[in-house]
């Protein structure tokens, strides 16, 4: 049986960061019947019960039919590290991150993690994630191996290391060539997953690491390349000492082949005008991560210089657990607003839910696969409540709008707004207690 979602839909008439009008591009439309077959959406049309007839049909009434959210930087080896005190950059990893991803020498550790990280993902309406995993292979195994079973679009890869790093943690550069190449040839288009070629940051990678990457990379067409960049001014200062004859940080990956479309850059919060010129002109994308960067006090993203009209970088929004502080698109989209504003700029609902979406669909080359409901998309939708809690009824109704509701689910919102999680046309996660 034809299944079917019945009430209000979420959609853009364009990416907001380029119009004249930015909430013009929001456009929502009323009693809609979004029809599923075969793991996609075969059609989106106004109610009618004719239209309905033979469809399994789920009604969510109070609430809003969304693209399901895709985060564009996360860490899910460090979901047992969220919220670790007091530390910047460089000595939060050497203190608390690089002991916690001891531990996924272990399958079973992983194995865990992995399923507990992927239904956190679920319970935020989250169905699409660039993901980094250890320097263990057996971690990205179990990572894929349990979205494989829930047949999530993922994007994910094992860390390279061969330098900076607790030996436990260090790989070489041939040694992470062949495991990443051998989890290429194992999980890179089966199914749903997707591979990202993954050298953690520059300090931990030698220059001959690099080269590894981006052959492999060259080698691998249609496969992602993730990284950090730009978080944090130490960092900063430690690879200009690393890589002298580099002009930038930027430069050092661009020197090595490791810019284009499907490179992912994460942070980026202290770029030049030439180094957004160069995303620019290579298509790299930028994952914005603004929780993160406010907890370990790396600075403030450059959000609407990135976005700049004569020459726009793909930017997606990052949640970057565990230096982030929520699974949740829609607290770090209220993060994002206020990262913002505090740089003067205005956020409106349209811009935040393109960052989550479509904007990051693009962000990552899968337009016109996901991040929008719309035909032959595949069918990842995350149903958001608008009587979410208490507050949220009250407040939302004394909303004059959708966009004024929207951008109120920005501020209050958490995973309490998400009513129902569909993952390629099948029902994955409903909020207890929610109707429908
Ligand atoms: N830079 C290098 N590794 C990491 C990491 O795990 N988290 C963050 N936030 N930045 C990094
Ligand atoms: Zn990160």
């Amino acid at each position: 049986m034809r299944r079917a979602l019945r009430g209000a839909v979420l959609g853009f008439t364009g990416d907001p960061f380029l119009a004249e009008d930015p909430a013009a591009t929001l456009h929502i439309t009323e009693d809609t019947l979004v029809v599923l077959e075969d793991g996609l959406i075969a059609e989106v049309a106004p109610y009618d019960p004719a239209r309905a007839r033979g469809l399994e049909v789920v009604h969510y009434p109070d609430a809003l039919i969304c693209p399901g959210f895709i985060d564009c930087h996360v860490h899910y080896p460090q979901t047992q590290m969220i919220g670790a005190f007091g530390e910047q950059l460089l000595d939060w990893l050497n203190t608390y991150t690089f002991p916690a991803e001891q531990d996924y020498a272990d399958p079973a550790h992983a194995a865990e993690a992995a399923r507990v990280f992927l239904a956190e993902l679920l319970r935020n309406g989250t169905t699409t994630a660039a993901v980094y995993c250890t320097v263990h292979p057996q971690s990205v195994e179990a990572f894929f191996a349990e979205s494989h079973r829930l047949n999530t679009r993922m994007i994910a890869g094992k860390v390279l290391m061969d330098r900076n790093a607790p030996d436990a943690l260090l790989d070489t550069a041939e040694r992470g060539y062949a495991e990443s190449k051998a989890l290429i040839e194992r999980w890179h288009g089966t199914g749903r997953q997707l591979y990202a070629i993954t050298p953690r940051f520059a300090p931990t990678s030698s220059p001959a690491q690099l080269a590894a990457a981006a052959r492999l990379w060259r080698e691998h067409p249609g496969t992602y390349l993730q990284t950090h960049l730009s978080e944090n001014k130490a960092e900063i200062a430690w690879v200009r000492e690393l890589f002298p004859e580099a002009g930038g940080y930027l430069d050092v990956y661009h020197r090595a082949g490791l810019t284009g479309r499907r490179a992912i850059f994460g942070h980026a919060v202290h770029l030049s005008e030439a180094e957004f010129g160069c995303c620019h002109r290579t298509g790299s994308a930028l994952a914005h991560c603004p929780t993160s960067n406010l907890f370990l006090g790396s600075g403030l993203f450059r959000l609407f210089d990135a976005k700049r009209r004569d020459r726009p970088v793909c930017v997606g929004l990052g949640t970057d657990l565990g230096a982030g502080t929520s699974f949740s698109q829609l607290r770090t989209l209220g993060e994002a607003y206020k990262v913002a504003r505090a740089r003067g700029g205005r956020l409106t609902a349209a811009h935040g839910f393109w960052l989550a979406t479509a904007g990051a669909a693009e962000a990552l080359d899968l337009t016109g696969r996901i991040g929008r409901v719309a035909p032959g998309h595949e069918a990842d939708l995350a149903v958001l409540d608008l009587k979410a809690t208490p507050l949220v009824e009250y407040r939302l109704r004394h909303a004059r709008d959708w966009a004024e509701r929207l951008f109120v689910l920005m501020t209050l919102g958490d995973d309490r707004a998400v009513r129902a999680t569909w993952v390629a046309g099948i029902p994955r996660y409903r909020r207890e207690g929610a109707g429908a």
